[in-house]
């Protein structure tokens, strides 16, 4: 780990402020849900580091945590904007060579493109590595599976159209279903892909009933794949921050299996701090691309708006290199819990 750099990781408080923040301060999840709310959207609240990162008991990297929810980086872009800047300012100040773009600070950035400006710190989104991890997970999950029918919401999104491209290379299914709010960005990636594989587009959420499988890389704050959505049987891939599922499914469709998305195995990896609403030595992928560049000492920035191949192969080889410290997939699991013979 000689040409190992300390890496910094962006967060923000998911759909419920209140629970995220009693992460760092428990009291914090007393108060009520809309005076955090005002507080966060309102206050000029500073960037903070709440968690280091630890690899083998040494110090590798900082957790900082951008305080802006993500009802408000959605609805509040510019000011959005400033908060992920300033966070990154912190990041760079605690000597961080290279700071990954948590959840929707990718989003508000446009996936990293506004920030390609800065010279001081190398940028990332994380997403070579999360749209590799969730190919990983799809391929494994429909090993054994009769039909591959496999819609793919927030398909032209940073993570989506990495993983439409690398779906359709792999000519690993039979059938993609690209589905997003924009109906002209849909029309050209499928034009891009559908001469590979047998490729439809949607604007509609219902149209995932005519398929298997259905991986969910949308940004937003709230939930939007309901029971109403899929087809009986059907397999949900879950890879958004803050969840666009909501577990209500689970119970409203026991026949349907949700599998969380993109959570990465790194067993010797401990936070001192706050957690990051995962188990102990499993990390999100693109926290987990933000590490690989730390341990291997990157410079620059690295994915930054929709992920080249090459980056995703260039991050495969990383996490091949770092293999002893995991890197890999971890098992599956639903909203947190282990999920016993998935497929
Ligand atoms: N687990 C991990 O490690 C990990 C890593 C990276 C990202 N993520 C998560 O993955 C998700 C995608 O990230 P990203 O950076 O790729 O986001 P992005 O570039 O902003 O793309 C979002 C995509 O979702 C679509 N979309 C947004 N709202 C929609 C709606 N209401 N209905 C249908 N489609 C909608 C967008 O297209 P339109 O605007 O045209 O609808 C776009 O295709 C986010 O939730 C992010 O937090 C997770």
């Amino acid at each position: 780990m000689s040409t190992a750099a300390p890496f910094a990781f962006l967060v923000h408080p998911r759909s419920r402020i209140a629970d995220d923040l009693a992460r760092i301060w428990r009291p914090l999840g007393h108060v009520p849900e809309g005076l955090v709310d005002a507080a966060v959207r309102k206050l000029p609240l500073r960037p903070y580091a709440m968690s280091r990162v630890d690899l083998d008991h040494e110090p590798v990297g900082h957790v900082v945590l951008v305080p802006f929810g993500a009802k408000h980086l959605l609805g509040l872009p510019h000011e959005g904007r400033a908060r992920v800047g300033q966070a990154i300012d912190h990041a760079a100040r605690l000597g961080a060579g290279v700071v990954g773009l948590g959840a929707l600070t990718a989003t508000v950035t446009a996936g990293g493109a506004t920030l390609r400006g800065r010279t001081d710190i190398g940028v990332t989104n994380g997403n070579a590595y999360t749209a590799a991890i969730v190919e990983d997970q799809l391929l494994t999950l429909l090993d054994d599976a009769p039909e591959r029918r496999v819609a793919i919401v927030g398909a032209t999104g940073s993570v989506g159209t990495t993983l439409v491209r690398l779906l359709a290379r792999a000519g690993s299914v039979d059938s993609l279903l690209l589905v997003a709010r924009g109906a002209p960005r849909l029309a050209a990636l499928a034009a891009e892909v559908g001469g590979r594989v047998p490729t439809s587009t949607s604007t509609d959420l219902h149209d995932v009933r005519g398929c298997d499988a259905v991986v969910l890389l949308t940004a937003s704050s709230d939930a939007l794949l309901g029971a109403e959505h899929l087809a009986p049987g059907a397999l949900v891939l879950d890879a958004t921050q803050p969840r666009n599922t909501s577990p209500d499914l689970a119970d409203a469709r026991p026949d349907v299996t949700v599998v969380d998305g993109g959570v990465v195995s790194i067993p010797g990896m401990t936070l001192k701090g706050a957690d990051i609403g995962l188990p102990r030595g499993q990390a999100y992928a693109c926290f987990a691309e933000t590490f690989l560049l730390g341990l291997a000492g990157h410079t620059g920035h690295f994915s930054i708006g929709v992920p080249t191949l090459d980056q995703v192969e260039h991050v495969r080889g990383l996490a091949r290199r770092f293999a002893a410290h995991g890197f890999g997939a971890a098992l599956p699991a639903s909203f947190g819990r282990p999920l016993v013979g998935a497929r």
